[in-house]
């Protein structure tokens, strides 16, 4: 039987739907090792559904990331101590009765691929974020496409006409988070025939106004097939829904659950700025109001390390609409009728899982892929708004309080509201047997197959 290794970047944005992906695999009939850090191997089980869990080090075994000096130092050493890990690791495999087949790598980890090159190992390529950001990472990169100044808008072939400000943060070439910018230009160097796998569908990236789309456009350069959304608990046709079983934090699950069952349908506003983003203390400051003003309920989550931003005592008494949670069973929490919008960073799982529940979005993109993803929310899918910011650089209570009026009761909410309904079929129809995804997936697990024979 084909053995596939599976290497995400050590983070909860990044394993969770390589993990679901490992999971449609195991139902196709392949063995499934996803393989990640030992300080996060600590914090789930050593089995996952059919998919086995094992373990490398990033030299920071006790502490991971947070307890590295900065990002950059902890990039660092993931690359020289995990390489070195994970050579070992495929090597003991190897000499036993489950030799790997192929490592399919997270694009942010590209050193997975020299390693698995190294030791003779088929590898595929893994993009965890849209076709899309993909697609303008890889022409820019290629100097095929030029980000625009402020101001300009960009008319590009596959991709809806963008503002610089709309752009994924790392095409900008900033300066900032310099490995990570590299990871993100250089996602993709081999040639046409190789594969690379998008956790993404057909049909969410074929909307776009433009006679080619993104998905094609990756086509011409690569064998790019989206598989997706790898979104745990999407009900599958036969009427499984999958099991969830990786969260890095402890989800408030009762907490959560109890204070949703009390609410009517589509009365809550639920916040989450997904497992990284930090928000200042004037935004969050703003966002506090903000909700609190609109009147409506709202569940926010803001991580016990974030809860510090929040203005002082509002954690205690967020007011009589309002409940704070550190860390939710956000999966549950969408598909809860309760929920009538998402206001969210746009990180793309949580985009996808909004997607895949059918639940409008007001987007507050913080960096990298998300004011891209923001970008199609509003103005390709039409499943939610953006909050603007003033000229003082951040997103005002009343800017807050006007869009969630608009979303939540506005004439525009009811055309949204439609909008992530059809959205929400058209990606449960992807997943069903037969749909675009898993006939990509078919593909793929043929191409794996073959390699045993
Ligand atoms: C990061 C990037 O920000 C994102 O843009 C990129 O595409 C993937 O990596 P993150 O910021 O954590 O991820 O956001 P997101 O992609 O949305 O992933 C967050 C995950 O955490 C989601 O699967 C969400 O369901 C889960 N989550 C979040 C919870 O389970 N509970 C919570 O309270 C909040």
């Amino acid at each position: 039987m084909a053995h596939v290794l599976i290497l995400p970047y050590p983070s909860q944005g990044h394993i969770s739907p390589m993990l679901q992906f490992a999971m449609d695999l195991t139902s196709k009939g392949l063995n499934v090792t996803l393989v990640t850090t030992s300080y996060i191997t600590k914090s789930i089980n050593s089995q996952i559904g059919n998919v086995s869990i094992a373990s490398i080090s990033d030299g920071y075994d006790e502490g991971g990331v947070r307890s590295a000096s900065s990002l950059e130092v902890y990039l660092d050493s993931l690359e020289v101590v995990g390489s070195k890990s994970l050579k070992e690791l495929i090597e003991k495999y190897n000499q036993s009765t489950e030799p790997f087949t192929c490592m399919v790598f997270d694009t942010y980890v590209p050193w997975g691929d020299k390693v698995a090159k190294s030791v003779g190992l088929p590898s595929i390529a893994f993009s965890t974020q849209s076709c899309a950001v993909s697609a303008i990472y890889h022409l820019v990169r290629k100097e095929i496409l030029d980000v625009p100044e402020p101001g300009i808008i960009k008319e590009m072939i596959g991709l809806p006409s963008m503002e610089r400000s709309e752009f994924p943060s790392f095409a900008l070439k900033d300066g900032s988070y310099p490995t990570l910018a590299a990871f993100a230009l250089d996602q993709f160097n081999g040639n046409k025939n190789d594969w690379v796998l998008f956790n993404s569908f057909d049909e969410l990236e074929t909307e776009v106004k433009s006679s080619r789309l993104a998905i094609t456009v990756l086509k011409d350069h690569f064998h790019a097939r989206a598989i997706g959304p790898c979104v745990p608990f999407l009900p599958k046709a036969d009427g499984h829904g999958n099991t969830y079983g990786m969260s890095l934090l402890e989800p408030e699950d009762d907490v959560c659950m109890k204070w949703l069952n009390g609410k009517p349908a589509k009365s809550v506003v639920y916040v989450s700025f997904g497992s990284f983003a930090s928000i200042q203390n004037k935004q969050m400051e703003e966002l506090a109001e903000g909700l609190k003003g609109s009147g409506k309920n709202f569940l926010w989550v803001v991580r016990a390390a974030e809860q510090k931003t929040l203005p002082k005592g509002f954690a205690e008494n967020p007011g009589e609409n309002g409940q704070i949670v550190t860390w939710s069973p956000q999966l549950k929490v969408l598909a809860n009728e309760a929920v009538g919008c998402f206001l969210t960073h746009c990180g793309w799982n949580s985009t996808l899982e909004a997607i895949s529940f059918g639940v409008p979005m007001l987007a507050m993109p913080q960096w990298t892929d998300q004011p891209t993803n923001a970008k199609f929310i509003e103005d390709v899918w039409g499943t939610g708004i953006r909050a603007k910011a003033g000229e003082e650089g951040f997103i005002g209570r009343k800017e807050i309080m006007k869009c969630i009026e608009e979303i939540m009761d506005g004439e525009k909410g009811c055309m949204i509201r439609n909008n992530a309904k059809k959205l929400k079929e058209s990606a449960k129809e992807a997943v069903t047997d037969g749909g675009s995804s898993d006939r990509n997936l078919n593909e793929f697990v043929a191409y794996v197959n073959a390699m045993t024979e």
